[in-house]
């Protein structure tokens, strides 16, 4: 879906209330860093207002920037992602945003079984949101080489603009 054909969905659908979207993986260096800045990069351009955020289910990288090639990978695509910091998943995430995204599997089940019971958010896996892709994963690319990387970027791409469409309608 081409951006200018989601620019003509915002001048044609009203929005629902704010929404405020959170993407999470394992280490909150690789996949979800990437899902945010490419969601932040259509949210933009299509004028959509939306809060957004990544985290990570471990605690191993607190604190840390990006994994040099997810960095890389977001300069080839136009966005830098050098100023994130990871941060891990907390409680107040399930209050403060309307949907929380897991990058895999393992991930959505980390995330609802931490999901304190009055959380009203909506958590799925990030692909759900994509016609066709419901239940897949994205590829974890950190134990591979730089290609996984660009995979990785194209299936966050691919989401932000299913989701960014959603978010319009
Ligand atoms: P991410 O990737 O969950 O997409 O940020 C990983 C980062 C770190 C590790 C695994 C995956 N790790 O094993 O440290």
């Amino acid at each position: 879906m081409a951006i200018a054909e989601i620019a003509v969905y915002q001048m044609t659908m009203v929005s629902p209330e704010k929404p405020a979207i959170l993407f999470v993986c394992l280490g909150n260096i690789c996949r979800s860093p990437l899902a945010e800045a490419a969601f932040r990069m259509v949210a933009s351009k299509t004028g959509l207002a939306v809060e957004v955020d990544s985290a990570g289910t471990g605690d191993w990288h607190v604190g840390k920037s990006p994994d040099s090639r997810a960095m890389a990978t977001a300069i080839r695509y136009g966005t830098d992602i050098a100023a994130y910091r990871a941060r891990q998943l907390a409680d107040e995430d399930f209050h403060r945003f309307t949907h929380i995204f897991a990058l895999d599997h393992a991930n959505l089940g980390d995330i609802r079984a931490r999901a304190p019971h009055d959380s009203n958010a909506h958590i799925s896996l990030l692909l759900d949101m994509v016609p066709g892709r419901e239940g897949q994963a994205v590829a974890d690319p950190y134990f591979g080489d730089e290609a996984g990387f660009d995979t990785t970027w194209q299936d966050v791409m691919e989401a932000a603009e299913a989701l960014t469409l959603r978010f319009l309608r």
